[in-house]
C-alpha cells in the first residue's frame, strides 16, 4: 500500500503542486552562475520530471484553428521539447505558459523545427549555398532564418547538416555543403554563427543542431538509411572535422544519424557520442536522436526490443529521444533495475537544461508576437535570398559566350517544366515556404526582359512520363526565336530525405525534349534545377551553355533572370563534382592516389569527371599571376604566406573565389591528390587587380589526422595549388 502511494505521489505530485512550493530557488535566479542553477534544479527534480525533459514530441501541423485546444491539451507541459510545426507564436506562448505556470518547477519547453534553408523566406538548398563560397551571405541567410523562426515560436533548428557527401545518388546531398571536408567545416561555422548570433539568449537567435552525427552520407550505394562502412581513418579525416568545427563555434546541440557505422549504429555509439564529442571536443549541450533512430536500433539488429534500444542510446550519450517514447516508457524501470545509472539521467538533464538556460528560456520563455507582414519575407530578406541564389548558380559551360543574353537575342524561346513551377524550385525541406510566395522563373524573366526581348513560352514536357504532345509547340517556339532557354530539372522530392535515386540522369523525356529542340538550329541554353549533381553526358553535347541553378527558393525568378541577362555575373563554383555517368560514382576531387594512376579507369567513359569540384565560369575572365611564396623552406613553427594576384581582364565586374589547395606528395598515411585548405571570395571590378593571400600554418594546413584522431605533421616537400598552378616548398624539422 505504502509503495503504491509513493509511486503515485511521485507521478502525480509534480502535476498538482504548482510552483509555489519552492521558494526562491537558485535555479530561478538569473544572476546565479548557470552551473549552480542547473545543479539546484536537478536536485529538486523527481525521476519522472527528469525523464520528461529527455523527450521530444511533435506538435502537429494544425490547419484547423478549432482543434488547437485539443492539441494543446495533448501537449503535456512537462515535456522537454516539442517539434513545433505551427507557424503561430501565440500557440507556442500558450503552451509555454502552461509549462511555466502549471508545472511544479516551471521548466520551459524548447521548441524545435527543421528550418534547413529558410523558414518562410526560402533560400537555396545548402549544396547550392556552398557553391557561392560566400560565407557572409550564408551566415546572413541563417540569421534571417533564425529571426523568422523565433518570431514563429521556435528556439531551435535542426541544421546545419554537415555530412560530407560524395555519392550523388543519396538524396540528402542537397542538404549539406558538398563533398569537401574543409568547406563543410567553414560553412558549419557560418551557419552556427548565423543561427545563434552573438549570444543565444538574445531575441531572434535560435540554437543550431549539427547533424547527422556521423557518417550518414556514406549510406551504402547512396540508399538512404542504410549501413555505412567507415574506416576509422575516413571517420577522422573526412567526417569528424566539420563537426569539431561546429562544436568549437559553439553549436548548442547535435543530432545523431540513422546509420550504422561499421556495425555500431550512430545512435548507440559511445565512442563517437561520448568519448569524442563530449570528452575530447568538450561539447556542453545535448544530443538528440534522429526521428525514430532509437527504435531503429531494433531494425538494425543491435537491440532486441525498444527497452534495450533505450538502454543503448542513453548509455552511449543520446540525451533526448525524438518522438520514439523509448525513454519515456522504459527509463523509469531501467533506472529502478539499475541498468541505467541515475548519474546518466542527471547528466542528460544537466545538458538539456544548460541549453535552455543559455537560450535564456527561464527568464524569457515567450517570443514576441508581431503581425505576419513584419515577420516574413521582408524586402531585405528577399535581397539576401536573391544574392545568395545568384551567387550559388554555376555556369558550367558557355560556348562562344552564348550567355549572357544581350540585345543580340530579340526573341527567346522559354521552354520546360521548371519555367512556371513554384513548388519544386524551393527544394526539399522548404520549411514553411509557400508556393504562392515564390517568384517563378517566368515572372522573373518577364520583369527582366520587359521591352528587351519577346518570350515565347512552351511547356515542352512534364518532369517525367512519356507524353511528347508538347514537343511540337516547343519546337515551333524555338524556331521563331533567336535562342532557346530550356529549364529542366528535378522534382523537390527526388532529392532530400529518402530521395535516393539509382541514376542521377534526368528522365529520358527531358533529354528527348532538348534533342527535339536542337532541330531548330538555335543556340541552346540549358538551365538545370536539381538537388544533386546530374548525369549530363548527353545533354552536355547538346547545349551551348549550361547553368546549374539548383533549387534557388523564394526569389528564383529574379536570381535566374539576373544570371541570364548578366545583371548577376555568375560566380558560383561547384561544391560537388558532376560525374560523367552515375556509374562513375564515387568520384570526388580529393580521392587518394591510385596505385596505377593512368590505368584502372572505366573504359567506356572519359577518365575525368565531367565537371570537377571547384569548376565554375564567369562572364568575365580572370588572369592569375604566378603564385608567390614568402619562403620556400620553413620550420614547423613558422608560417609561409602564399599570394596570387588576380586581374579581371574582361569588361564586366565580378566576384572571384580563389581556392587554395595543398598537396603532400609523400607521407606515412597516403594523402589525397590535393586538399582544399582555404578559400576567399572577393569582388574584382573590370580591369582591377586584387591580391589574395593564404597564410600557411603548418600544424593546421600541412598535418593530417590518423585513425585515432591524432594529428601528425611530417617534414618534407609540399605543394600549394591554385587554379592549375602548383608551387613547391619544403617543411623541415
Ligand atoms: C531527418 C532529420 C530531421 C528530423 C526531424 C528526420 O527524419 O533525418 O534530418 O531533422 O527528421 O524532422
Amino acid at each position: 500500500m505504502k509503495k503504491i502511494f509513493l509511486t503515485l505521489t511521485a507521478v502525480v505530485i509534480p502535476f498538482l503542486t504548482g510552483t509555489a512550493q519552492i521558494k526562491n530557488p537558485i535555479y530561478k535566479d538569473k544572476k546565479a552562475p548557470i552551473e549552480a542553477r542547473i545543479e539546484n534544479l536537478i536536485s529538486l527534480m523527481t525521476l519522472e520530471e527528469k525523464i520528461m525533459q529527455m523527450n521530444q514530441w511533435t506538435y502537429g501541423k494544425n490547419a484547423n484553428p478549432n482543434n488547437i485546444g485539443e492539441i494543446m491539451k495533448a501537449a503535456n507541459p512537462e515535456i522537454g521539447s516539442l517539434l513545433y510545426r505551427s507557424t503561430n507564436p501565440e500557440y507556442r506562448n500558450q503552451i509555454q505558459k502552461k509549462a511555466m505556470t502549471e508545472t511544479r518547477l516551471g521548466i520551459p519547453i524548447i521548441f524545435g523545427f527543421d528550418a534547413i534553408h529558410g523558414y518562410r523566406t526560402v533560400f537555396p538548398i545548402p549544396l547550392a549555398q556552398a557553391c557561392s563560397w560566400n560565407t557572409e551571405l550564408v551566415k546572413q541567410s541563417c540569421a534571417i532564418t533564425a529571426k523568422e523562426s523565433w518570431l514563429s515560436g521556435l528556439d531551435w533548428t535542426f541544421s546545419p547538416m554537415l555530412d560530407v557527401a560524395r555519392d550523388a545518388r543519396w538524396g540528402r546531398v542537397s542538404e549539406g555543403y558538398g563533398e569537401d571536408t574543409y568547406a563543410n567545416s567553414v560553412f558549419a561555422v557560418a551557419a552556427v554563427q548565423g543561427y545563434q548570433g552573438e549570444n543565444l539568449a538574445d531575441k531572434y537567435t535560435i540554437a543550431a543542431c549539427l547533424k547527422h552525427y556521423i557518417g550518414y552520407s556514406l549510406s551504402e550505394g547512396g540508399r538512404d538509411y542504410h549501413y555505412s562502412d567507415i574506416s576509422n581513418q575516413t571517420l577522422w579525416e573526412t567526417f569528424m572535422p566539420p563537426f569539431e568545427a561546429g562544436i568549437k563555434a559553439g553549436a548548442a546541440t547535435v543530432m545523431c544519424g540513422f546509420n550504422d557505422i561499421s556495425g555500431i549504429p550512430a545512435s548507440a555509439n559511445h565512442y563517437t557520442l561520448t568519448e569524442i564529442l563530449k570528452r575530447k571536443w568538450g561539447h556542453q549541450g545535448f544530443v538528440i536522436s534522429d526521428w525514430g533512430s532509437i527504435r531503429n536500433l531494433v531494425e538494425q539488429s543491435v537491440a532486441k526490443d525498444l527497452k534495450e534500444a533505450a538502454t543503448k542510446s542513453v548509455l552511449a550519450g543520446v540525451e533526448m529521444d525524438m518522438v520514439d517514447n523509448a525513454y519515456l516508457d522504459y527509463l523509469p524501470e531501467l533506472v529502478k533495475e539499475g541498468k541505467v545509472p541515475m548519474a546518466t539521467i542527471d547528466e542528460a538533464v544537466r545538458r538539456i537544461i544548460r541549453v535552455k538556460m543559455k537560450l535564456g528560456l527561464f527568464e524569457n520563455p515567450y517570443v514576441d508576437v508581431v503581425p505576419e507582414k513584419k515577420r516574413y519575407l521582408l524586402p531585405e530578406y528577399l535581397k539576401v535570398a536573391e544574392e545568395l541564389a545568384a551567387e550559388s548558380m554555376v555556369l558550367l559551360k558557355n560556348k562562344k559566350q552564348t550567355l549572357p543574353i544581350t540585345d543580340k537575342y530579340k526573341n527567346l524561346a522559354i521552354i520546360g517544366p521548371m519555367v512556371k513551377d513554384s513548388v519544386h524550385i524551393m527544394g526539399f525541406w522548404e520549411g514553411m515556404g509557400r508556393p504562392e510566395d515564390v517568384e517563378t522563373i517566368f515572372d522573373g524573366l518577364q520583369k527582366e526582359f520587359k521591352n528587351k526581348a519577346t518570350l515565347n513560352y512552351a511547356l515542352g514536357c512534364n518532369f517525367e512520363g512519356e507524353d511528347k504532345s508538347g514537343f511540337a509547340e516547343a519546337l515551333a517556339a524555338a524556331k521563331k526565336s533567336d535562342a532557346v532557354v530550356v529549364f529542366l530539372g528535378e522534382k523537390r522530392n527526388w532529392s532530400g530525405e529518402n530521395g535516393s535515386r539509382s541514376t542521377i540522369a534526368l528522365p529520358k523525356i527531358q533529354e528527348e525534349l532538348v534533342a527535339e529542340l536542337q532541330k531548330a538550329g538555335k543556340p541552346i541554353i540549358l538551365m538545370l534545377s536539381s538537388g544533386r549533381p546530374l548525369e549530363l553526358i548527353r545533354l552536355n553535347e547538346m547545349a551551348d551553355a549550361i547553368v546549374e541553378i539548383w533549387q534557388p527558393g523564394t526569389v528564383a525568378g529574379s536570381s535566374v533572370a539576373g544570371i541570364l541577362s548578366g545583371r548577376h555575373n555568375p560566380s558560383g563554383k561547384l561544391s560537388i563534382t558532376f560525374p560523367q555517368t552515375t556509374g562513375q560514382i564515387p568520384i570526388y576531387y580529393n580521392m587518394r592516389e591510385a596505385a596505377r594512376p593512368d590505368l584502372g579507369h572505366y573504359q567506356d567513359i572519359p577518365r575525368d569527371a565531367l565537371y570537377w569540384f571547384g569548376h565554375g565560369l564567369s562572364y568575365t575572365t580572370y588572369e592569375y599571376s604566378p603564385i608567390k611564396l614568402s619562403k620556400t623552406k620553413i620550420q614547423k613553427g613558422e608560417k609561409i604566406i602564399a599570394e596570387v594576384e588576380v586581374t579581371n581582364a574582361g569588361s564586366r565586374d565580378g566576384k572571384e573565389t580563389v581556392q587554395w589547395f595543398v598537396k603532400d606528395p609523400f607521407a606515412t598515411i597516403s594523402r589525397p591528390m590535393k586538399e582544399l585548405k582555404y578559400f576567399e571570395k572577393k569582388e574584382i571590378k573590370s580591369g582591377e587587380k586584387v591580391v589574395y593571400r593564404f597564410e600557411i600554418d603548418p600544424m593546421r594546413d600541412l598535418s593530417y589526422l590518423d585513425s585515432v584522431g591524432v594529428r601528425h605533421l611530417e617534414a618534407g616537400d609540399f605543394y600549394v595549388i591554385v587554379n592549375n598552378q602548383k608551387i613547391k616548398f619544403e617543411l623541415v624539422d
